[in-house]
């Protein structure tokens, strides 16, 4: 078997057996929850706190929710997967810490944007019950990352002065991207899931940290009502101006651009080293894989809207407009779907 193939079959094993890793409590919690197949068969999702978890995710999520303390200075980028993460990482991450190098030294040459911005759940907690907060990030002031619904996020972060910087997109291509990140994933190991298969599953919530409109709608309606709390972005937004977006983060995260930054081109040289095109070429991104054995350049495909119309069939685009509607009536919350011509 090639290392790509070793790789995915790492990966498969490693969702599957954390079962057994469980210890009693987390065992007979999880002996209460809703249970589905995953999108990775043999694989499960349980429905922890409104939302489909990874076994993994039940038992790294507690630990989150038990041991974390959010500091007022701290910076959490928080996402639904596949809407942005690795890119919003890199943006934030080059824009909080400007002054700390200089940006052809920049450590995004070096390092993934997932190793730099820690997964809390998905890494910090994962091998940890309770690490010490100075490993969270090396950095000053903190920024860690996440896939965790808000109502699920501890106490600390809710209560503190910390902030959230949310990403979204809209949900077809979402949908697409999340539907050709599993098939990469499995494929050579096993029949990947079908699109029809994995099409109805997103539709009725049953994804990782699904159901997506109530992830998106905890973020944008608490974004709503704090705007200094929560920065709500969009995938769209960021493609069609990203110069214009990156001075709103900036000016949210409390280090504006100033007058003579913006003169001699540091928000276009920011936007430039986080591009998909950039980001992608570097050396770290093109190979190796992340903590849970997941490969980095899966993380970069396309990064086109609307590239759902190449995928989807009338039906489907039927199914899901429904859906939006009816999920995001009155929530004042919309998307783009396509390029603006
Ligand atoms: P596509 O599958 O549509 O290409 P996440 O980082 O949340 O896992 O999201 C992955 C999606 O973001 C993929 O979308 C990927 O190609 C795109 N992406 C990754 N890096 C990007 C960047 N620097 N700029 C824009 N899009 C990026």
């Amino acid at each position: 078997m090639d290392t790509a193939a070793t790789s995915k079959a790492e990966i498969a094993s490693l969702i599957r057996d954390v079962e057994k890793s469980w210890d009693a409590e987390v065992r007979e919690l999880a002996q209460t929850l809703p249970k589905e197949e995953g999108w990775i068969s043999g694989t499960s999702l349980y429905l922890y706190q409104g939302f489909w978890c990874t076994p993994l995710e039940i038992k790294t999520m507690i630990s989150f929710q038990t041991h974390f303390r959010a500091l007022d200075s701290d910076v959490l980028v928080a996402t639904f997967p596949k809407c942005g993460t690795t890119w919003l990482k890199a943006l934030t991450f080059s824009t909080l810490y400007r002054h700390q190098f200089a940006m052809d030294e920049n450590p995004l040459l070096s390092f993934t944007p997932h190793q730099l911005v820690r997964f809390l759940e998905l890494d910090v907690y994962m091998n940890n019950p309770c690490p010490n907060p100075e490993s969270v990030c090396v950095y000053k002031p903190r920024l860690v990352g996440t896939h965790v619904p808000y109502a699920s996020l501890p106490a600390s972060i809710k209560d503190s002065n910390c902030k959230i910087v949310y990403i979204c997109r809209n949900p077809m291509d979402m949908f697409i991207s999340l539907w050709l990140f599993t098939c990469k994933l499995q494929d050579k190991i096993q029949a990947p899931p079908s699109l029809d298969e994995a099409f109805d599953k997103f539709c009725r919530g049953i994804h990782h940290v699904g159901p997506f409109f109530d992830h998106v709608l905890g973020y944008w309606k608490t974004s709503q009502e704090n705007p200094n709390k929560i920065l709500f972005l969009k995938y769209e937004d960021l493609k069609e101006d990203i110069s214009c977006q990156l001075k709103h983060l900036a000016m949210f995260l409390g280090v504006p651009f100033t007058e003579d930054e913006e003169k001699r081109g540091v928000v276009e040289e920011i936007a430039k080293i986080c591009s998909f095109d950039k980001l992608k070429e570097v050396e770290v991104n093109k190979q190796g894989s992340s903590i849970l054995g997941i490969p980095n350049e899966s993380f970069f495909r396309k990064a086109k809207v609307g590239d759902w119309s190449n995928h989807l069939t009338p039906a489907m685009v039927e199914r899901m407009d429904k859906l939006i509607q009816q999920k995001l009536e009155n929530s004042g919350l919309t998307f783009k779907f396509s390029y603006k011509t």
